[in-house]
């Protein structure tokens, strides 16, 4: 039996490098006064429609969508905003406390075609901020990402921000990119010219490459901003330049989701071959009273947890947990004595290994040296009957003989 495609199994030997990203996130996370929320991997497809927006890649399709046995219509989350929001609405959470930051880790599902960097089982981690209008969270939150990504030695990553306007400012922008892709017409793909009449801001987030070039001097919605809406960006960039975050304008960022207001971002490295972005966010004022909550603005991120550990994976090799100590014990009545102890020092939080197959030192030795052990304790028979036993510094391979009484543990 295999894997089903572009689903993958997390093995023993890379999970080290995913729990210090997750370290790392949560103590930051916790740090600006974020909390843990966790919600469902399951949701009415509906959710995710109305939030991304039906003419979008991921809805059309990407979803893993299916009928439950009453008929309900279901989806595995292809991204959390949606189901945060959702949860932020179904328990009235603005009503005691209308400011709320949370983050979440955790799988997400799009039928994608799988590659490097893109799976369909992927993770991700999030944060979303309710409440908050004010320009600095969105530097905050970019600041953030920065700080992260400098705490786990991650260089050669840049920032592309853009604005993507909000209600008052984007009929200008769509009239004038309509009568733009009215002239580009013979030259946009047939899901592009489809898109027209929906939902034509998608057409500029259009992965064939003739689309792309038909669209290369599209106009930008920085053109078409409102006084409030720039003056947001303006503050957004100056404050980012102040904290030395390294960003560019990037004004053909659209993101693949419909429900995007203002600032929107990506953090994107050239290591990972087609799948550029490890990062994106933006703002979306508008959908908590789209799902029926107050109106509410909001603003979040997410990171591709899969992207980035294949990024730091090419920086270091993987940190293998250490073994703090391996026993070789010779003989049965050592044997006992090993395992005694070596359940005691695990309790106490030291990890040991021993064997309990009777073998001889040289290939007990052989394996303290392939579980990586710091230390070796060396428990023969003549060693214990002289009240003693032999301790081993790997790295050093210094040895000293201590007499039972060292072992504090017993
Ligand atoms: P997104 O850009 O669709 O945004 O996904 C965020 C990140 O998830 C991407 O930058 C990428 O690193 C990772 N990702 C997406 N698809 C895959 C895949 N198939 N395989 C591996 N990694 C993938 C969102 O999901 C928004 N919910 C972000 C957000 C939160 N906006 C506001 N709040």
């Amino acid at each position: 039996m295999q894997t089903i495609r572009g689903f993958r199994d997390i093995l023993p030997e890379t999970i080290s490098l995913w729990q210090k990203v997750e370290k790392e996130a949560t103590q930051l996370f916790e740090a600006f006064g974020f909390k843990e929320i966790r919600i469902p991997v399951l949701e009415k497809t509906e959710l995710f429609a109305r939030s991304i927006g039906e003419a979008t890649d991921i809805v059309e399709k990407e979803m893993y969508t299916f009928a439950d046995r009453k008929g309900d219509k279901l989806t595995l989350r292809p991204e959390a905003t949606a189901s945060i929001v959702r949860s932020y609405v179904q328990h009235k959470m603005y009503a005691s406390d209308p400011v709320r930051k949370f983050f979440m880790t955790g799988p997400m599902f799009r039928r994608e075609r799988p590659q490097k960097g893109r799976y369909r089982q992927f993770y991700q981690i999030d944060a979303e901020v309710f409440g908050i209008d004010s320009p600095y969270m969105d530097s905050q939150l970019i600041f953030i990402l920065h700080e992260l990504f400098k705490r786990l030695g991650l260089t050669g990553l840049s920032a592309h921000i853009n604005s993507l306007g909000c209600p008052e400012c984007r009929p200008s922008f769509q009239s004038a990119l309509l009568k733009f892709l009215e002239s580009r017409k013979d030259r946009l793909c047939e899901n592009c010219l489809r898109r027209m009449d929906k939902n034509p801001l998608r057409i500029l987030d259009c992965k064939m490459s003739e689309c792309k070039d038909a669209l290369t001097d599209a106009p930008s919605t920085l053109d078409h901003l409102c006084p409030v809406c720039k003056d947001h960006f303006e503050t957004v960039k100056r404050t980012l330049e102040t904290q030395g975050v390294d960003f560019m304008v990037d004004k053909t960022l659209v993101r693949g989701l419909d429900y995007y207001t203002r600032t929107a971002w990506e953090i994107q490295t050239t290591t990972l071959g087609a799948q550029s972005s490890v990062a994106g966010g933006g703002r979306y004022d508008g959908l908590v009273a789209e799902l029926g909550g107050p109106p509410t603005p909001a603003i979040g991120f997410a990171i591709g947890f899969d992207r980035l550990v294949e990024v730091l994976e090419q920086m270091e090799a993987p940190l293998e947990p250490p073994l703090d100590l391996f026993i070789v014990s010779l003989g049965d009545a050592a044997v006992e004595k090993a395992y005694f102890w070596s359940c005691e020092l695990n309790r106490k939080g030291v990890s040991t290994e021993l064997d309990f197959r009777g073998k001889s030192m040289k290939a007990l030795m052989k394996r303290a040296d392939k579980l990586k052990a710091g230390h070796v304790l060396i428990a023969g028979e003549n060693e214990l009957a002289q009240n003693t036993v032999l301790l081993r510094n790997m790295a050093t391979t210094e040895q000293v003989s201590l007499t039972l009484d060292h072992l504090v543990w017993i």
